[in-house]
């Protein structure tokens, strides 16, 4: 039997997800979102590519979750989206109403399901999902490392000029300015970075991943990147949907992993059928777990900001 997901949000990250996941035969989709007539209308559009594309997912939109009813998975896109000069912890509030609903809505019709949280600021937002949804830790996971590392990787890959399939970058941490690129542990096929191009060039591409969604938001003016976010998401889900168990940094509900307990900050997560396999734990340098602290410092900030809206 075919799997089904639920993507909420039709904006340009949550269609984009959509988009992602049926040409690559995932899942059924439904999309939901509040606005009348935009899940439908985009729903409809992305089912009418299948024949030119070749995929026979269905695509069909809402407003309400019942045809969400029994999704094996459910992406939560919904939420505002950065304007220029705003920073993502300025959407908290706001954002926490969205994840809030739509979390209630999600468990009521799919309880057994997986929840990736894309809305921003991610952590906090996972952390607010978390609680809702009253799921195991395993089943709620923040999407934030994978787009992270994947622009880390992009911008090694074109200062080497090599694949970007043969460069691996792991950011942790939290999805803000905060995260902790880790160089020590990147490399191309193998080679560490340190060898193959200069510090103050690493500096440069540290701070360009660091700022890479606030870029981004500069270039679009009206709203944030979606079709990195999008990937990085579906890579998640296809991880999960396909039982694949690939590795990937994820926001995880750490409980002392790390030395950092009751919060979703991102680590390196083996990602299966049964969501957060399991959470690696790295060897830190001092000053790494320095960085990884002053991030989860950021993202703790946020949550107490939510722990009194509780
Ligand atoms: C980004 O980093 C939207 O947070 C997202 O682009």
């Amino acid at each position: 039997m075919r799997k089904k997901v639920t993507v909420v949000g039709a904006g340009n990250v949550g269609a984009n997800c959509a988009l992602r996941l049926v040409e690559k035969e995932l899942a059924d989709v439904v999309l939901v979102d509040v606005i009348e007539g935009v899940p439908q209308g985009k729903g409809l559009d992305l089912y009418q590519s299948g024949p030119v594309q070749g995929y026979d997912c269905t695509i069909t939109g809402s407003n309400d979750y019942e045809p969400t009813a029994n999704s094996d998975l459910a992406i939560l896109t919904a939420g505002f989206p950065r304007k220029p000069g705003m920073s993502r912890d300025d959407l908290l509030v706001a954002n926490y109403e969205v994840v809030r609903t739509a979390t209630t809505q999600i468990v009521k019709y799919s309880p057994n399901c997986i929840l990736i949280v894309v809305t921003n600021p991610l952590d906090a937002m996972a952390q607010a999902a978390y609680w809702v949804s009253k799921f195991s830790k395993n089943r709620v996971i923040g999407m934030a490392g994978v787009l992270d590392s994947a622009r880390f990787r992009t911008f090694i890959a074109a200062e080497l000029k090599v694949s970007v399939e043969n460069v691996v970058g792991v950011v942790m941490g939290g999805h803000g300015d905060t995260m902790v690129p880790l160089v020590r542990l990147s490399n191309v096929s193998g080679i560490p970075l340190a060898e193959l191009m200069s510090q103050a060039t690493i500096d440069a591409i540290v701070d360009r991943t660091r700022n890479g969604g606030a870029e981004i938001v500069k270039y679009l003016k009206t709203g944030s990147a979606y079709y990195a976010p999008s990937a990085a998401a579906v890579e998640m889900a296809e991880s999960v949907l396909k039982d694949k168990k690939k590795v990937m940094p994820c926001a995880a509900y750490l409980e002392g992993e790390y030395g950092i307990k009751g919060l979703f900050v991102g680590v390196p997560c083996k990602l299966g059928a049964r969501g957060i396999e399991q959470i690696y734990q790295v060897k830190l340098t001092a000053e790494e777990q320095a960085m990884l602290n002053k991030s989860a410092a950021a993202v703790q900030e946020l949550v107490d900001v939510l722990n009194k809206k509780q």
